[in-house]
């Protein structure tokens, strides 16, 4: 039986994979490994493609017999969304759009949908159940919420079998140690903290001190990824017919403080936090009543401790700290070259970084040859984002890796990365 997985490479994703494959389902991943890794996919098989290219989804559909779809790919950062609301619009209704008429032309009709307590807006009380009102107030949040009522309809005109569930806050690594949170750009607070503990960064921002909250700071619920993954595959078996929503989360709320205070006792490490102002679209606090879960899907929060979603982050990110990545000499090379073709920096520098990264080595903390350039001043975040999509791009296409461009700034990813 063939369950395809959009989104399969990603951080929750290839939880869910490898939760499929343990419970002996053969999953197919669907995935422009634009966030996702390849190395992340453990017990599944990966298909490249793009949800907004219905050709793609038709020639999977075409290839593979599939039973049912696990929909995870999803531009997800909420700060982001606020700023570029079309990119949100374009890749989550469209990509669903697509994959939904795929779905419909194959006959397959059971669909469990990554949805998102962002779904709620502030909420009116807590904990939240699924009765709560959804008024979302980030594009993100929106795009979620429009995809839900799309699959309501869907479900009434043309027999789609919806399962949404609604993620808090995903946290932690698979205990296993195979998989963990690895963005491309990362905004999330509890890996932010942890590259803080690692040295890679020098201190984590807390965005908002004035919430109504009794440390001023938000609150969130944090759930494990395993324990996510978990209830992903009890919503399948159980086979509902008619649309369902399902709050993920484990009921407890933690403030950003109390977060970095749990990541400190967990590593041991001095961790710098700063006040900052508040973030824009995040609400102050969001907690899940799961109790429809446990009833209906009897799903149970295993790892629920804050401390072992913390223990299992730690322990991946110490055992992986360039995420998937491994920087190897050629790579580091290629970086070099494509910098200063890029205009952004001299051989000079090049060289003073290279030698820079060497001392640091020596001395046991090694830092990416692009962080330390950007720790240096010689590198500013969008030339440093730059540059990585550039090479990610290029490795794709397996293109030579002297072949990098002349170019300037591009203004949309110098906009994203300066928020
Ligand atoms: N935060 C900081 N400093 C940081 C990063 C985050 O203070 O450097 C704060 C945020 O402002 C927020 C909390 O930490 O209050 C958690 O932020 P995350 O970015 O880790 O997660 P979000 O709550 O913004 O978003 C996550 C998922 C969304 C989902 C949402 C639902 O990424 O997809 O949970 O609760 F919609």
């Amino acid at each position: 039986m063939a369950l395809l997985v959009t989104g399969g490479a990603g951080y929750i994703g290839s939880h869910i994979v490898k939760e499929l494959a343990r419970s002996g389902y053969h999953p197919i991943v669907f995935d422009n490994l634009s966030e996702g890794h390849r190395k992340a996919i453990h017990g599944g098989h990966l298909v490249e493609g793009d949800l907004k290219s219905f050709d793609d989804l038709h020639r999977l559909f075409t290839t593979y017999r599939i039973d049912g779809v696990f929909h995870m790919a999803a531009c997800c950062y909420v700060e982001e969304s606020v700023e570029d609301p079309q990119k949100y619009y374009l890749n989550n209704l469209l990509g669903t759009l697509n994959l939904l008429r795929a779905m419909l032309e194959f006959d397959v009709r059971r669909i469990i949908f990554s949805s998102s307590a962002a779904t709620y807006g502030v909420p009116q009380y807590l904990p939240i159940d699924e009765k709560h009102v959804c008024v979302p107030i980030s594009p993100y949040g929106k795009s979620k919420w429009f995809i839900e009522q799309i699959m309501f309809d869907y479900a009434k005109s043309h027999g789609l079998e919806p399962v949404m569930l609604r993620y808090f806050n995903a946290a932690g690594a698979d205990p296993e140690g195979d998989l963990g949170e690895a963005h491309r750009i990362e905004t999330h607070l509890i890996p932010l903290v942890l590259k803080v503990a690692l040295k890679q960064k020098q201190k984590v921002r807390v965005f908002g001190t004035d919430y109504p909250t009794g440390d001023g700071t938000c609150i969130r619920d944090y759930i494990h990824v395993t324990d996510l993954a978990k209830a992903h595959v009890l919503a399948y078996e159980k086979h509902f017919c008619g649309p369902e929503i399902f709050n993920l989360g484990s009921g407890k709320g933690f403030s950003v403080r109390e977060v970095i205070e749990v990541c400190r006792k967990v590593t041991g490490a001095e961790i710098e936090a700063v006040d900052a102002p508040r973030r824009p679209g995040d609400p102050p606090s969001l907690v899940a009543s799961n109790e429809r879960a446990a009833k209906e899907l009897g799903w149970r929060h295993e790892l629920g401790e804050l401390e072992t979603m913390v223990e299992t982050a730690w322990h991946w990110h110490r055992k992986h700290p360039n995420g998937y990545t491994d920087e190897t000499e050629a790579q580091k090379e290629f970086f070099g070259e494509i910098a200063i073709r890029m205009d952004f920096i001299t051989h000079e520098q090049l060289d003073e970084a290279l030698k820079l990264q060497k001392d640091m080595d020596r001395k046991g903390t090694h830092k990416l040859l692009g962080m330390l350039m950007l720790q240096e001043g010689m590198l500013s975040n969008s030339q440093l984002i730059q540059i990585l999509k550039y090479m990610e791009t290029k490795a794709k296409q397996k293109v030579p890796q002297g072949a990098a461009p002349a170019g300037k700034a591009n203004p949309a990813v110098e906009k994203q990365e300066e928020n």
